[in-house]
Order: structure tokens, then sequence, then C-alpha cells
């Protein structure tokens, strides 16, 4: 495997590299966007006593700040985004100064997201530090923070100026945050890569024994699905939304269990539903559901709900979504693994008909 890795994302006015390197946040070719900028550091509590001094001696030349925030999904929020704007105002940042995320996508979403709204935008690096937020989140520009009412209800579309993931870091990462990864992870085989599948039925003991240069190879593959879809349709007009397969079911989830489940898990779980909903309808066949399920159990997620919810209270969380366009649902299917499709004009009843065939409790 060469390293450093780069895949490039070329968007019309916002193109950018990845840069994935085994061992290191590999900064050397971007000597022009760090160069002698101020800068301030977005970590967690947890991120930030492993990795935030070997970061900030990456900037040698640089005026660096950091702004360390709670960890957790409860955190992104009104009022850590509202923290670090404070620490930009006490620093005194303006648009030539840049921001850089280091942590997972709950990091990466809020620092963007304080980046796009900072003096209109200003410039943000993401250096992902999960495999969740390294195969996903960072890339693409999806910015965001969670309102009470639902995730990611407030947000921007705002690139970064580039996407550094040093894998070595997953090393760190406890099994359940890494596990939750592979949700996502899947979430590219059942949209349009099939082989992707496949491949990673292939190789589930060396992916959870972190086999450096298969881990390596999984980022890279996740980045380029991201980027072949996200180049198509950067502000999610068309085919981005794909990328969203059991996301709405997944939203409903981590808000109705008070984000009990991880992100990756409820996409997982999502995932199962769509598939469910997708065979009730008529689109693909039971089997679908059954190897998404048996994949998921390899990776030790979850395939069923095991919380006290019902298919009423999941309905009225997936209406407040940001997917429901004059009271129809619009959602992510599947014909096929590998085959999504866009499924307008879904109703209520069909929706409650599939969560009945996968809630613990109905
Ligand atoms: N913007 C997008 O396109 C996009 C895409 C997918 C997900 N997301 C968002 O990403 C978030 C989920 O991201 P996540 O799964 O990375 O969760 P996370 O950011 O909460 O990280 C998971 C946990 O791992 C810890 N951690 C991070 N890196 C570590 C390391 N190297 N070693 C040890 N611990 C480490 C974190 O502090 C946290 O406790 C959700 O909020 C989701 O909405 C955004
Ligand atoms: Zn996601």
């Amino acid at each position: 495997m060469n390293n450093p890795q780069t895949l490039k994302i070329t968007l019309n006015d916002n193109s950018y590299p990845i840069i994935i390197d085994a061992n290191r946040f590999n900064l050397e070719a971007l000597t022009n966007v760090v160069s002698k900028r101020k800068i301030m550091l977005v970590s967690n509590t947890t991120v930030a006593p492993l990795y935030l001094k070997q970061v900030v001696a990456l900037f040698p030349e640089n005026k660096v700040f950091s702004c360390v925030l709670e960890d957790g999904e409860v955190h992104k929020n009104i009022n850590s985004w509202q923290h670090i704007l404070d620490q930009l105002a006490a620093h005194q940042f303006n648009r030539s100064d840049l921001l850089v995320s280091l942590g997972g996508g709950v990091i990466c979403d809020m620092t963007g997201f304080a980046a796009a709204s900072w003096m209109r935008g200003i410039d943000f690096i993401q250096m992902p530090t999960t495999l969740l937020s390294q195969i996903d989140a960072s890339v693409g520009g999806k910015t965001g923070i969670n309102h009470p009412q639902g995730k990611n209800l407030i947000g921007a579309f705002h690139q970064p100026k580039a996407v550094i993931i040093n894998v070595d870091t997953l090393n760190t990462l406890p099994a359940r945050e890494f596990n939750a990864g592979i949700g996502e992870a899947i979430k590219y085989g059942g949209i349009n890569q099939p082989d992707f599948f496949g491949w990673l039925s292939e190789h589930v003991e060396s992916i959870k024994q972190r086999d450096p240069l298969i881990l390596q190879e999984l980022i890279a593959q996740c980045c380029q699905f991201k980027a072949d879809i996200v180049e198509q349709d950067e502000k999610e007009q068309g085919v981005r939304a794909l990328l969203n397969l059991g996301h709405t079911f997944g939203h409903a989830i981590e808000t109705i269990t008070d984000y009990q489940y991880l992100h990756g898990e409820a996409v997982g779980l999502g995932m199962v539903m769509a598939a469910e909903l997708s065979q009730q309808l008529g689109h693909c066949d039971s089997d679908i559901r059954k190897m998404l399920e048996n994949l998921l159990q390899a990776f030790d997620l979850p395939i069923k709900l095991d919380a006290d919810v019902t298919s009423d209270g999941m309905l009225q969380l997936m209406k407040a979504d940001k997917k429901v366009i004059n009271n129809q649902h619009r959602l992510i299917l599947m014909k096929g693994l590998g085959a999504a499709f866009i499924a307008e004009d879904i109703k209520d009843s069909e929706i409650t008909a599939a969560l009945k065939c996968c809630l613990t409790h109905t």
C-alpha cells in the first residue's frame, strides 16, 4: 500500500484531497493551506489526551489554540457549537484563520458547522479518528448539530480544505465504536457496491483484528465510494440521498432511545428495517434482510432493537426527519443488495407494518 495514499474529491469550487497514511497525520501536501495561519484545534476530553500533543506539533509555525469539548453525541448541540464560537471570538479569529477537527464524527460535524457559520464561512481541515468518521462523516461537507427535536436538524454544507486520516488512531478505538463504523461501511455495499459487500464478508476476521493494511484498503474504498456520489450531487438534490440508506429509521432510533444506540449501530438496524419494507412492498425478496443481518452479526452489530419502542413512536419521529416532503415519506429502499433507490410516496401504514416485523416491542 502506498503511503500516503491520496484520493481527490472534485467539486466545482471546492475540490480537496483525502490523505490516508498508515501511522501519521500527513500534512506534507498542505503547506499552502496551513502556512502561518492561526489555528483552532477542536477535540474532546477523550481524544485530546491521546492525540492533541502530537497534532499541535504538526504546526510549528502557527499560533495554535485548542478547544476541548465534552465527549458524546448528547453534546453535539447548540451549547458546544457556541463554545467553539466563543473561543474563536476570544482569540479574534477571522476569515484568514483555520479550524481543525480532531475526533470522531461528532467533532467533525460540529467543527465543520462552526467553520461554516463563523464569519459566514472560514476554512477547516478534518482529522477524523474513528472508523465511522474516516469512512464517512469527514468527507462530503455535511456539517451540523442536533436539535432536541431530532438529529442534525441544524447544519450547513461546507466542504473542508482537506481530510487527513491516520489509520493508526483506530488502535485506541473501543471495539463497540469500531464495529459501529462497520455499520456505515456495510451501507455502501447496500447502496451500490455489491462487490464491496462480498469483500467485507470475506475479510471479517482481518478487519476485526484491525489488520492495518486491510483497514487502509477499507477506508480508501469507502472514501472513494462516497466521493463518487458527492461529486455527482454536492448538495443532495438527487443521487446523494442514497447515502441516507438506513438513516431515516436510524435517526429515529437514536432519538427515541436517547442515543443508547451508536450512530453506526442505528444505521445497521435502519438498513434491516429498510430491507423489510422493501420486501413488503415487493421490491426485493427476503434474502436481502437475511444477508444484511448475517453481515451485521458477523461484526457484532445488533439486528434487533432492544428497547421499549413502539412503531407509532418511531413513525412520529420519522415524520420530523428532513426527508418528509408534503407529508409523504421519501425513503431509500433496495431492489437488491447494491441496488438502492429513492422511493417516494410511502404511506404511514406501510412503514408501521414493516416496523412491526422488526421491533421487539410493538
Ligand atoms: N457529516 C456526515 O456526512 C456524517 C456522516 C456519518 C455520520 N455523521 C455523524 O457522525 C457522528 C458519529 O460519529 P462517530 O461514530 O465517530 O462517533 P463519536 O464522534 O461520538 O466518536 C465515538 C467515540 O470514540 C471516541 N474516540 C474518537 N476517536 C478515538 C480514538 N482514536 N481512540 C479512542 N477513542 C476515540 C470519541 O471520543 C467517542 O467517545 C454522528 O453524530 C453522525 O450524525 C456525520
Ligand atoms: Zn451516517
